[in-house]
């Protein structure tokens, strides 16, 4: 009873704060509306996003939140209105935020009406925060990830304030739905199931910067595909740091496979995708599940980080190299048309040639269809930082050697498909060659065929022809599937 009566209140809460927000957005539009009698024109706003698709996903709430206040959404960062979605997993993407943000204060200086915002998962670390209050003045708006469904409130308060409004927290519980979102494609959407992280992987900064892992209510998930089906949605993406470990916390605790069986169950829904599985949690029922679907994706992304049992457990992944090769072949055995592809790191700290030899060994016998390669880099307040680090030669030699392992399998597994007629989603007109449309297949990969513009968010049967080493060319072949 008394766990009932608290969930009650955890969904009133949500709900309240959703109307708040949505009068802010209101209260926001008067400041826009303002504004653009001032400028005789509509104000422009431009959303850049840094990072994985969790800050795609989040990008497309602050999109819809800066439409509905009045702004016209553009890609020029010459707009109005500018924001970064940042991300901090490496510190490249850090040093493109700061070069970037250079350009963006001399706009600035241009068109003293433009408003310039930062947020996302660089915005949670203090030593960030300084720098741009001590480099960066001109900013008027940072926040972080945890009160991104505040979003419109803050806008006010930037609209309200003459100084930059910083709002940052440490931690959240709360997860607020049905906010509005502008979605990049008409025809498919990412989905968050859950957030954050718990897994402290000892490189990675993502369990400091999103906070503690938080799955949503499968019936709220459920509600908002139900809804995206009914705009014409035909394909899903569910969102999260650890997929497989969906639903563990819940008040009443169900397991990810069980929510795939819920959302196949939608009408309209025609594909389903998701990311990311860490090997340890990827469960024999999601295998089943995903061997007796007619719509989850032959796709499965399967981080790998290390092919070296030592380095593994230096970089608490808690699994060995075998597990994860026997992991392999149990779902090559059960699907054997899918696809899987993983991440790799090298140069993590204690890292030895013979190592990267072990990584080579795993990618040789897995195949992987596709794999991204990071060179290490170090996060401060990761247990990995304050371990001895490898040179960046040794760095470099291990990584051109990986880099040529990976693209041999990857093109040896891309050519098995030579002359197949499969699924694509039409997705896009090619920018190239506008006679083209790019399809995705099932399995994740690319094909490039002749069709126009009206097949787009179409799914189509392709004759794939010619291999061009990761992508396909093909062509159109036989009825479309309704
Ligand atoms: N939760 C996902 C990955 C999120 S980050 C998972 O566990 O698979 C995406 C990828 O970035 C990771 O898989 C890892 O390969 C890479 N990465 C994370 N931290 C890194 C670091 N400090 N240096 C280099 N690559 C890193
Ligand atoms: Fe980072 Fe590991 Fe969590 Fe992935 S599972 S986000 S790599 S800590
Ligand atoms: Fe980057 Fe944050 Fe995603 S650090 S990878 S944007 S969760």
């Amino acid at each position: 009873m008394n766990q009932m009566r608290q969930q009650i209140t955890e969904k009133l809460g949500g709900r309240q704060e959703t109307l708040r927000q949505l009068y802010f957005t209101e209260k926001a539009g008067e400041y826009v509306r303002a504004l653009s009698s001032r400028l005789g024109r509509k104000p422009t706003c431009c959303v850049t996003t840094f990072g994985c698709q969790m800050n795609a996903r989040d990008s497309e709430k602050l999109s819809g939140i800066l439409e509905r206040a009045g702004y016209e959404l553009t890609d020029d960062e010459g707009a109005d209105f500018v924001i970064y979605n940042t991300c901090t997993v490496r510190d490249n993407a850090n040093q493109r935020v700061y070069g970037r943000l250079g350009h963006l204060g001399s706009l600035k200086k241009k068109n003293p009406d433009k408003r310039v915002a930062l947020c996302g998962c660089m915005m949670q670390e203090p030593s960030v925060i300084e720098k741009i209050r001590k480099s960066y003045g001109f900013v008027d708006l940072i926040f972080g990830t945890h009160n991104i469904y505040k979003f419109a409130e803050l806008l006010v308060l930037m609209f309200e304030s003459d100084q930059t409004v910083i709002d940052i927290w440490e931690e959240t519980d709360q997860i607020v739905e049905e906010l509005p979102a502008e979605r990049k494609y008409s025809f498919k959407s990412g989905i968050n199931i859950m957030f954050g992280c718990n897994n402290f992987c000892s490189y990675c900064i993502v369990p400091y910067v999103r906070g503690r892992e938080r799955s949503r209510n499968p019936e709220d998930i459920v509600r908002e595909i139900e809804a995206l089906a009914r705009d014409g949605v035909v394909e899903v993406m569910l969102l999260g740091q650890n997929v497989n470990s969906y639903g563990k916390n819940l008040d009443s605790p169900m397991s990810f496979a069980q929510l795939l069986l819920a959302i196949e169950k939608i009408e309209g829904i025609q594909r389903i995708r998701f990311m990311t599985s860490h090997p340890k949690d990827l469960s024999d029922e999601l295998i089943e599940v995903m061997k007796n679907s007619k719509k989850i994706c032959r796709h499965l992304h399967l981080p790998l980080q290390s092919g070296s049992t030592r380095i593994l457990e230096r970089m608490n992944r808690r699994y060995t190299k075998e597990q994860y090769l026997s992991l392999v072949d149990k779902i090559r055995n059960r699907i054997p048309d899918i696809s899987i592809t993983t991440d790799i790191i090298v140069g993590f700290p204690g890292e030895t040639p013979e190592d990267v030899d072990e990584t080579i060994d795993v990618v040789r016998r897995v195949k992987f269809d596709n794999a991204f390669t990071f060179i290490y880099s170090r996060r401060t307040g990761t247990p990995a930082a304050a371990m001895e680090q490898v040179a960046p030669e040794t760095v470099r030699e291990g990584f051109d050697r990986l880099l040529k392992a990976v693209q041999d399998t990857a093109k040896e597994r891309a050519a098995l498909l030579n002359g197949q007629v499969l699924d694509a989603l039409a997705e896009e007109v090619n920018e190239q060659d506008p006679s083209m449309l790019n399809g995705r297949l099932s399995n994740n990969m690319i094909v490039h065929f002749k069709g126009g513009r009206e097949l787009v968010g179409r799914i189509l049967p392709v004759r794939l022809t010619q291999c061009c080493g990761f992508y396909y060319t093909g062509e159109l072949a036989g009825k479309e599937h309704e």
